[in-house]
């Protein structure tokens, strides 16, 4: 699946633009696209990143790294997805990364979403869906998850967000309608961010293949 994610993210840098500050995600198929940001054969202003991991990539790279508090409304937000349905809504935060991920991609006038075939499904819910949680409220959320939705919430033990966060996966849900479940989910006090990208989804899917398929 390795080429097929280099291939997603390489058509994705079409849509770069010289003196642009792009929104960076982050993942396995993100790290193509850095590496292809550092080759573009014109600069760019800067980026503005979704976690210590991309920004880490990013600089090695020798591309400036701004906050999102500087960089006002982007143009463009680039990222990878762990499972896209027929309507573009997504689940994010497989690599814990998700409320970053959110909140750079509500900040972005577009959003390009870069999978590889595997990540295509017809109804969202086969990946557990990760929820960061502030750490005192983990159980009451699970509790709350597990009684709002039937879902079983697993708690991913031995990994800390970049916020200082845990993440619970809810197993065993069929996301039928996912802007509801991302309304619901939000409710729960102690819930930072839910890994359902429904309500600001991708604005445009990119699956690699030969041809990539624009979607
Ligand atoms: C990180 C994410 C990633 O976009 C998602 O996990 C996909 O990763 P990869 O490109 O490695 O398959 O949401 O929080």
């Amino acid at each position: 699946m390795s080429e097929a994610k280099r291939l997603a993210a390489e058509k994705a840098l079409e849509y770069v633009q010289r003196d642009m500050i792009v929104g960076v995600g982050t993942g396995s198929t993100v790290a193509y696209f850095i590496d292809g940001l550092a080759k573009l054969p014109f600069p760019i202003k800067a980026a503005v990143s979704s976690s210590e991991q991309s920004t880490a990539q990013l600089k090695k790279h020798g591309i400036e790294v701004i906050e999102l508090n500087h960089a006002g409304t982007l143009e463009l937000y680039v990222d990878g997805a762990d499972e896209c349905d027929g309507n573009k809504n997504l689940i994010k935060g497989g690599g814990a990364a998700l409320t970053r991920e959110k909140i750079i991609a509500e900040a972005s006038r577009q959003f390009v979403c870069i999978i590889d075939p595997s990540k295509q499904v017809p109804v969202l819910g086969t990946f557990p869906l990760p929820v960061e949680v502030i750490p005192m409220a983990r159980s009451l959320v699970a509790r709350q998850i597990l009684e709002r939705t039937g879902g079983q919430p697993v708690w991913r033990m031995g990994t800390t967000t970049d916020n200082g966060n845990q993440i619970l996966d809810v197993h065993n849900l069929v996301i039928t309608d996912p802007v509801a479940l991302e309304r619901e989910l939000n409710q729960i006090p102690g819930v930072v961010c839910v890994g359902l990208f429904a309500r600001r989804k991708a604005d445009v899917v990119i699956v690699g293949g030969t041809p990539p398929q624009v979607l």
